[in-house]
């Protein structure tokens, strides 16, 4: 069964700023006005080919984590294993925004953490997304300028969307697997692994290996 290369993402931020509904609008669901907290984690699948000349498909698993403080050690758990990570403010909300560098820290952290466990252990990728890019100016609390800006502090890319008008949604998550697919190996598609070379796929085979 080939589903094509896997490719795990993470949406992180504060709660609220629209991680939820940026991941439905990525799946075809529709908007809901309502705010329901994800308490816990989700995830949904989707299965991508990242233009039409390219022959490879990227089965996505896109893990919904909850951005209320609470639930801070259990989000960081899923940090683990991920390829890439859009990390979420509303650009009608400064301290949203401010919460970017706490994020990065908690990214940080982890990068950190899995390189001592893993010489060749690869980063996840990162791209900062200003949610709610629909709201009218006066209601906006930081400009495209100055996300840019931090996004370029960190070295990452920055995108604006709206969950709420289907805006750059689509754009976002093809950006993040556009930057993940090179470091995306054999192993990862074809065993589930981390960097398998084809010596160590024969041996494991005979040695009945299911995964
Ligand atoms: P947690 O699960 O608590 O971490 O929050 P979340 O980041 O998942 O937020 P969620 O997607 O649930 O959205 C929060 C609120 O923002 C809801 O009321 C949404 O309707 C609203 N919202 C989400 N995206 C947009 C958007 O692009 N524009 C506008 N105007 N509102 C949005
Ligand atoms: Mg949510």
């Amino acid at each position: 069964e080939n589903n094509g290369i896997r490719v795990k993402i993470l949406t992180i931020g504060d709660s609220g700023v629209g991680k939820t509904c940026l991941i439905m609008r990525f799946s075809g669901e529709e908007f809901v006005q309502s705010f329901i907290t994800t308490v816990g984690i989700d995830y949904k699948r989707k299965i991508i080919q990242l233009d039409d000349s390219d022959t490879k498909y990227y089965q996505l698993t896109i893990w919904d984590t909850a951005g209320q403080e609470r639930f801070r050690t259990i989000t960081q758990a899923y940090f683990r294993g991920a390829h890439g990570m859009l990390l979420v403010f509303d650009v009608g909300s400064e301290k949203t925004f401010k919460s970017v560098e706490h994020w990065m820290d908690q990214i940080g952290d982890h990068v950190k953490k899995i390189t001592k466990d893993n010489e060749y252990a690869v980063p996840p990728k990162v791209i900062l997304v200003g949610n709610k890019a629909d709201i009218p100016d006066n209601q906006r609390q930081v400009t495209k300028e100055r996300a840019q800006e931090m996004a370029d502090k960190w070295g990452i890319g920055y995108i604006e969307t709206s969950a709420k008008d289907n805006t750059n949604v689509q754009e976002a998550f093809m950006t993040i697997t556009k930057l993940v697919a090179p470091t995306l190996s054999l192993g990862d598609s074809e065993l589930g692994g981390g960097r398998t070379n084809l010596a160590e796929v024969g041996s494991s085979e005979k040695k009945g290996c299911a995964c």
